[in-house]
């Protein structure tokens, strides 16, 4: 008998394969992953791309962060509710270092499956750091995943603060806020860079559409 805690899973081909998805979609799959501060407009910019490719009639998802900490990846205290203090504990995300890798680790297995599926799959996520990225960067074949850094300064997304949070976060209200009192690691090598200080959205979109025809994600 194999030891629970050491349980043995082994991988079963599907039947149907990611090439014959794609031929069914016209398109291949891939990963747009945008980063960048709470504020920036990585959501923004993420839903004005996938409705302009929805429109095309191109097979595509947006995984958001603000969204997926309501289900996969809830907070401690939302899974407590249903399922017990412990639980919640136990598979909730915060967002310390490390529940943002978890948060991260698992937003890319989702994003991997969906690629998998044919589909081009839009992240919004913080996704503060290097390592996290980079890790799901390295699970993907190569030219799969495809970083947008969506960079607006501090000052520019503290003065949007749409959801109040930088309010809350200078007050001392939340701990660990990303450019407040939790680092953000700019991207080296993203195939992207947006700057969404001086530009709007709309043309911030047009830009990351121009990308994947450069790269050949479209057709
Ligand atoms: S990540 O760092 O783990 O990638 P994610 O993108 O899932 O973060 O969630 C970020 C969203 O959660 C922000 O848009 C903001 O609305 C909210 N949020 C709540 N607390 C924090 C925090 N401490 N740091 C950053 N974002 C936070």
């Amino acid at each position: 008998m194999s030891d629970p805690n050491d349980p043995i899973v082994v991988w079963h081909e599907q039947a149907v394969t990611r090439a014959d998805r794609e031929k069914l979609n016209k398109h291949r799959g891939c990963v747009v992953w945008f980063t960048g501060l709470s504020g920036c407009g990585k959501s923004t910019v993420a839903n004005l791309v996938d409705s302009q490719l929805h429109e095309r009639g191109l097979r595509t998802y947006v995984l958001d962060g603000d969204n997926v900490r309501h289900g996969l990846n809830a907070t401690p205290q939302m899974l407590a509710e249903r399922y017990g203090e412990e639980f919640g504990k136990r598979f909730g995300l915060g967002f310390s270092q490390q529940d943002r890798e978890e948060n991260i680790r698992r937003v890319g297995a989702v994003a991997n499956l969906l690629c998998d599926a044919g589909l081009i799959v839009l992240t919004a996520f913080v996704s503060p750091y290097e390592s996290d990225r980079d890790a799901v960067r390295a699970s993907m074949a190569e030219g799969d995943f495809i970083e947008v850094y969506v960079n607006a300064s501090l000052e520019v997304c503290e003065s949007r603060d749409p959801k109040g949070l930088y309010k809350k976060a200078r007050a001392g209200e939340i701990s660990n806020f990303t450019g407040i009192d939790a680092p953000y690691e700019a991207p080296k090598k993203a195939e992207l860079v947006l700057d969404a200080s001086g530009q709007q959205p709309t043309e911030l979109s047009e830009l990351v559409i121009a990308k994947l025809t450069e790269l050949g994600k479209l057709s």
